[in-house]
């Protein structure tokens, strides 16, 4: 029997920028996917039993059949002769925009390898687990893989050339509590990117100034982070939300949720991840904080992860 793990993240900024070469800053979150792998006499048999958003394994059980197929071919080997069972928990909840598919793809690579007695290295495991994020994400900048094999606070950025890519362990003064809040939707990430794309294809110069401020914002938000300037941060997650709203990935539900987050003494908040439904982010320095944020967007009847940013990685 073999076992692996890999963490959720949240993207602090960049997200839909990063898959087209601009820096993105993404932390992971102590929630993980867990999984098992044990050889077995036929087929490829997945157990799902994470906690999700209504409907979320459903949606995704054809993608997640096509990554692990992908992610076999990436370990040289055949996904026609491999007989498995593959049983998924773990702490993450199958939100949209907390990285829970490349979380679990992480976690299914080392528990392949454990099983199949393969010895890889995070860097291999991180490049199993962007082929399988594929599936998934059509295009992806390969920021979710990269969070959820090493950990912490990384800085990245995507090598459009398909050299190796820029990836920064950074360090922060003490992790800061934040607030997840669930919109409840199943967002479909790989359709979010794709319309990025599509309509930065036909507005080039509109997206271009767009994509400009972007780069401008990740960089000055690791500036923020790197001094704890917690109020500046919080204002550069607004604007980044701004921007995200302008590239049309936002909808209501998480313009809601950022509101409210806003209104209730978050230092600054934001979608995360692919939106379109799915997840955002709220930076809620201090236990108190993040419980009076919490509870508000728990007594409108939608659920919240609280956790934090900036974990050191062991
Ligand atoms: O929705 P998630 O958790 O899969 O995050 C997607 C992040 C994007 O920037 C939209 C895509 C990517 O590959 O970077």
């Amino acid at each position: 029997m073999g076992k692996g793990s890999g963490f959720g993240k949240t993207i602090l900024f960049g997200e839909h920028f990063v898959v087209h070469g601009v820096p993105g800053i993404v932390s992971a979150i102590v929630s993980t996917a867990d999984a098992t792998v044990k050889k077995a006499q036929k087929g490829i048999n997945v157990i799902d039993t994470r906690k999700g958003a209504k409907g979320y394994a459903e949606k995704k059980k054809i993608q997640q059949i096509e990554s692990i197929e992908r992610m076999l071919k990436a370990m040289d080997m055949d996904p026609r002769k491999v007989a498995m069972d593959i049983w998924l928990g773990g702490n993450l909840p199958g939100f949209s925009g907390l990285g829970a598919s490349a979380a679990s793809s992480v976690a299914i690579a080392r528990a392949i390898a454990e099983e199949f007695s393969l010895v890889l290295a995070d860097e291999k495991i991180n490049d199993i687990a962007y082929e399988a994020e594929k599936a998934y994400a059509g295009n992806p900048s390969g920021i979710d893989n990269t969070a959820a094999t090493f950990g912490g606070l990384i800085w990245f950025k995507k090598n459009l050339s398909m050299d190796s890519n820029i990836i920064e362990q950074l360090s922060i003064q003490k992790p800061v509590e934040i607030v997840i809040g669930n919109t409840g939707i199943v967002a479909n990430t790989k359709a979010m990117v794709t319309g990025v794309g599509e309509r930065k294809e036909k507005y080039p110069t509109k997206y271009s100034a767009i994509f400009r401020q972007a780069e401008d914002l990740t960089n000055e938000g690791r500036i923020a982070l790197e001094k704890f300037d917690l109020p500046k941060v919080g204002e550069l997650m607004n604007e980044n939300h701004r921007l995200l709203q302008e590239i049309e990935v936002s909808c209501k539900e998480l313009d809601h949720l950022v509101d409210l987050a806003i209104k209730n003494g978050a230092f600054g908040a934001k979608m995360t991840g692919g939106g379109g439904g799915g997840c955002m982010l709220a930076l809620t320095p201090g236990k108190d904080l993040q419980k009076k944020v919490a509870l508000a967007i728990e007594n409108e009847g939608f659920e919240v992860l609280r956790s934090k940013i900036g974990i050191r990685k062991d």
